[in-house]
């Protein structure tokens, strides 16, 4: 279990959930990852679970100064970053005729400009201090289609998968992979969030449009955040040195592309 040795990680939004589950799986294979979140008491929290290989740090990736900060603390705590995962996103929903500007502003803030200007702070990192990187950004299945009632966070997704292409041509001339993961539906409370969005708009229980999600995924299951580790560790390695700008669905089977 050694294939991050040595190397150093910051994920953002990475207190609960799938990034978490990354920064676990990151400690494991022997690197060293700063728990970048908006919720600094949550990221302190689970930092300190983690152990000596991990340290919290305060980021808003809708704020520059706050990019730049947290850049620079990690860079101050371990010397260097090898790999960043820009993970931090919320979800929205709403039919078209009732999306509101402030929802659609926040969604893009977070999950377009969020991860455009940490992608970009880090690059300008690795560039200055040479020998390339790993830059992995969170998409989604739901940035491969529309759907009725997310067109926001679908857009966001899409636009997460554009990217990922144009940042990706951009900076492997530096030696810097940008590839993207598109998950599909995870259990958790992002999860439980969506779950609430549809309940409202398609007057299910709460809990319904999960099972039903979950019943429909290929797999048989609803994916697990430990279901997507495999592949951050393998982008985020020395094996991954030739994938450039590449999208990969671990979705279950979910999507074909
Ligand atoms: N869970 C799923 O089903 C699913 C499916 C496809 C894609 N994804 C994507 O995977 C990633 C992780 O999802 P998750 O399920 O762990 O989500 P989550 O909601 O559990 O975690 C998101 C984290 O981001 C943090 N965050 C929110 N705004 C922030 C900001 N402005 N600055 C810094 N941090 C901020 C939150 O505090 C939280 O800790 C996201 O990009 C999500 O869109 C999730």
């Amino acid at each position: 279990m050694t294939r991050l040795a040595g190397k150093t990680a910051l994920i953002t939004g990475a207190a609960r959930g799938i990034g978490l589950a990354f920064a676990k799986a990151y400690i494991a294979e022997g690197a060293r990852v700063a728990i970048a979140d908006i919720d600094i008491t949550r990221a302190r929290a689970s930092a300190r679970e983690l152990g000596e290989a991990a340290f919290a740090v305060e980021m808003d990736v809708t704020r520059q100064d706050s990019i730049e900060a947290a850049v620079a603390e990690t860079v101050e705590a371990f010397g260097r970053i090898d790999i960043l995962i820009n993970n931090a996103a919320i979800f929205t929903a709403a039919p078209i005729v009732e999306i509101e500007r402030k929802d659609f502003d926040a969604a893009f803030a977070i999950n377009v400009a969020g991860t455009l200007f940490t992608l970009q702070a880090v690059a300008r990192h690795m560039i200055a201090r040479g020998g390339g990187g790993k830059i992995i950004n969170m998409a989604s299945q739901a940035g491969r289609r529309g759907e009725a009632l997310v067109a926001v966070y679908c857009a966001t997704k899409a636009a997460v998968i554009s990217l990922t292409q144009s940042a990706g041509l951009n900076l492997i001339e530096h030696g810097i992979n940008v590839n993207a993961i598109a998950p599909g539906v995870v259990e958790g409370e992002h999860w439980d969030g969506v779950d609430a969005f549809f309940a409202k708009y398609e007057n299910k229980p709460l809990g319904q449009k999960k099972r039903e999600v979950g019943e429909a995924v290929p797999y048989g299951r609803m994916g697990r955040a430990e279901d997507l580790t495999g592949m951050a560790i393998f982008l985020a390695s020395d094996e991954a040195d030739y994938i450039v700008a590449q999208t990969y669905n671990v979705d279950g089977g979910q999507w074909m592309s």
